[in-house]
């Protein structure tokens, strides 16, 4: 006698029963969390960032990440604020602008007048080698809080005030996935680690308090991205180049408070999620960079 599936399932005693449903339950939020994640890395739209304003504002914009984001605002039909401190590189990146996109305008000063849409938050102070919080010095300790929290802050609030009045705008605080795979190590990887933090908070408070008002507020949370500040010492099916982030990056403006925007850095954050905190933080990050680096743990 032939029993279909759902007739044997109806012969099975009750635990067994139970057993699937939750079986049967658990594969589907799996299968729904993976179909979403597809979504939104490979299948969502991106907004049309012209509706957030004409011009964006970039700080840090002569190398790297801030550098490659740049140049994706102007393929889309931005206009730039460059906000950097080395006259010469903005000069030649702003050159480099013009060669993409010719009709491009391009300032690198103030922001009064303008009808500012996009704020890409960017630009950190760093040092070249990992050290715990005791072995920065005071000049180099001073020069990262002012950059990496008091600038990004302030001009954060000039912009503010300005989308406030249109009642439009976005926010872009480019924090570290550091942040969200490593919580609860603030200080033993780099001095910039607690920056992120305050980045990755400061973005969730304002999101919350702005959204109704119509201004999206997101901090990103990249991974391993190969710059001057990060180099390639670890090679790694999950760095990408700034080009490479670039673009989902920009395609992720306006989606959610804190974004991984690159498939790989999420696909990293996943598995570093499932890996035991104490190993990862250990044996992958900090003891490798500092061998790397030749430094030697003072006692
Ligand atoms: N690379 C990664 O793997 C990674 C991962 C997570 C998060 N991030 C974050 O991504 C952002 C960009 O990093 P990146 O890797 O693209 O670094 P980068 O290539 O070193 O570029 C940093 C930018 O910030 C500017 N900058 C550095 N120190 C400054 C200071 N004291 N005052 C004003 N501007 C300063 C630099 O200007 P100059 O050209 O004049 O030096 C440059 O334009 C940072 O917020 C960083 O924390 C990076």
């Amino acid at each position: 006698m032939e029993f279909s599936l759902l007739e044997t399932l109806r012969h099975q005693p009750t635990w067994v029963q139970l057993l699937l449903s939750l079986g049967f339950l658990h594969f589907s939020r799996l299968s729904f969390s993976f179909l979403k994640w597809i979504y939104i890395f490979f299948l969502r739209q991106p907004k049309n960032l012209l509706d957030y304003g004409r011009w964006a504002i970039v700080t840090g914009p002569t190398d790297g990440i801030g550098k490659a984001m740049a140049f994706e605002l102007v393929r889309r039909g931005l206009n730039l604020i460059l906000v950097g401190r080395n006259p010469e590189k903005l000069k030649q990146v702003t050159g480099e602008l013009r060669a993409e996109v010719p009709t491009v305008e391009l300032v690198s000063i103030a922001i009064e007048c303008l009808d500012v849409g996009i704020l890409v938050n960017n630009a950190a102070a760093s040092y070249a080698v990992p050290k715990c919080l005791h072995e920065v010095d005071e000049g180099m300790f001073t020069e990262l809080v002012k950059v990496n929290m008091d600038a990004l802050t302030e001009i954060t609030r000039v912009v503010l005030l300005r989308m406030l009045k249109k009642k439009k705008g976005a926010i872009v605080n480019v924090g570290s996935g550091s942040s969200v795979i490593a919580p609860s190590y603030p200080c033993l990887l780099f001095m910039p680690v607690p920056k992120r933090d305050y980045v990755d908070q400061l973005s969730r408070s304002l999101h919350h308090e702005y959204k109704e008002k119509g201004i999206d507020v997101q901090c990103q949370v990249p991974s391993y991205i190969v710059t001057k500040m990060v180099p390639d010492i670890r090679r790694s099916f999950f760095n990408s180049a700034p080009e490479e982030y670039a673009l989902p990056a920009v395609r992720a403006i306006g989606f959610g408070t804190t974004v991984l925007p690159y498939w790989r850095h999420s696909m990293q954050c996943y598995f570093a999620k499932l890996a035991r905190r104490a190993s990862l933080m250990n044996g992958y990050y900090v003891l490798p960079l500092r061998e790397e680096n030749s430094i030697q743990l003072k006692a």
